[in-house]
């Protein structure tokens, strides 16, 4: 069931005819894109005597690593304890439920590292009680990157070389994992990172962020800097206007982002020469986002609806230049961690 999934060439009104993008639909996979590392990163610690027969599985998610773990737990006959924020939507909480995982809800935001910190302590807490149990870490642990080399070989033979890659960036898992196989069939392939405005990722300041899936209010060492030539941020309207569009005009559609990666991506493809293999990964499907981004009411409240997002971002020479409230790119892709010391 996880893997193979279909590539949709994605054109007009995203590019003009003449070009466009493939997107990588992870949404196939039966909880989203991260079925792959969940199951990776469980069948490599159980291999390695980390994670025991039975042992309980307990992490941090917004809700897609959740799913894998459900799925993975389910495969492997493990208890999982998912800690969350109520920022994880309703539909989420009760299927992770269905499948058998435990939903731990954090109420407060830490005061510094907002929601992702309050999550992360949380599981640190459930962990000294339970001196069995494992936590794969998906912020830090390289399994995460690693599990994406079968998605990788899959883009190669579906589209050939791949010239340009755009990924969202979370805990920066996909973007190093597929970059890294598919510079071996074409060490000059470009990548370009996908953030949401008020993450901390690639350097500006954290703020509170509508956006979920990708982004952060951390600093992901899986994250792996050096591989990127750029990054985006985008707002919640640019990507609402990117996941309806998607949506109205080509069926397939997703979330907060798979809407930012279809605006870069897009942009991409009407910047570059007509025949530049562009693949873009479009980690989970719509039907969560029912409530929010296809939410004409939650839109409306949000200010998500006003206008449609210019066809050029606005352009910054270093992350630390000015805090982005808008699409804006950035050609010097700075680790923070390292610049802070
Ligand atoms: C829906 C969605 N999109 C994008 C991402 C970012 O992917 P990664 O963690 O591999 O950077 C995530 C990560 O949780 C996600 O759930």
């Amino acid at each position: 069931m996880v893997g193979h999934t279909p590539v949709l060439w994605i054109s007009t009104p995203f590019s003009s005819s003449d070009r466009g993008f493939w997107a990588k639909l992870e949404g196939f996979n039966p909880g989203g894109m991260k079925d792959r590392p969940a199951m990776h990163m469980v069948e490599r610690a159980r291999a390695r005597g980390e994670l025991q027969p039975g042992a309980r599985i307990i992490e941090s998610t917004s809700g897609t690593f959740g799913l894998g773990l459900a799925l993975a737990g389910t495969m492997y006959r493990h208890p999982v304890t998912l800690v969350t924020d109520p920022g994880m939507e309703p539909i989420i909480q009760r299927m992770l439920s269905a499948f058998g995982a435990y939903v731990d809800l954090v109420t407060e935001p830490h005061p510094a590292g907002g929601w992702q910190q309050a999550r992360r302590d949380r599981v640190a807490e459930l962990l000294s009680h339970d001196e069995h149990a494992w936590y794969p870490d998906q912020y830090n642990n390289p399994d995460n990157v690693d599990a994406y080399q079968p998605l990788a070989l899959e883009l190669n033979a579906q589209l050939g070389q791949v010239d340009m890659l755009v990924c969202s960036v979370g805990t920066g898992g996909h973007s190093a994992g597929i970059a890294r196989v598919l510079r071996q069939f074409n060490p000059d392939m470009r990548l370009i990172g996908v953030d949401t405005i008020g993450s901390t990722i690639f350097g500006q300041p954290a703020s509170s962020r509508l956006m979920r899936g990708l982004g952060s209010s951390i600093y992901p060492r899986n994250v792996d800097y050096a591989a990127f030539d750029e990054v985006h941020w985008v707002a919640p309207a640019e990507a609402v206007w990117a996941c309806r569009t998607l949506a109205a005009t080509h069926y397939a559609s997703g979330g907060w982002s798979v809407g930012a990666v279809a605006l870069v991506a897009g942009w991409a493809a009407r910047n570059h020469p007509r025949g530049t293999t562009i693949a873009a990964v479009f980690p989970d499907g719509p039907q969560r986002y029912f409530d929010t981004v296809y939410n004409d009411d939650y839109c409306r409240q949000h200010g998500l609806l006003d206008r449609d997002p210019p066809s050029e971002p606005a352009l910054i020479a270093h992350p630390g230049e000015h805090v982005v409230q808008s699409w804006t790119r950035c050609e010097t892709v700075i680790d923070p961690m390292e610049v802070a010391g």
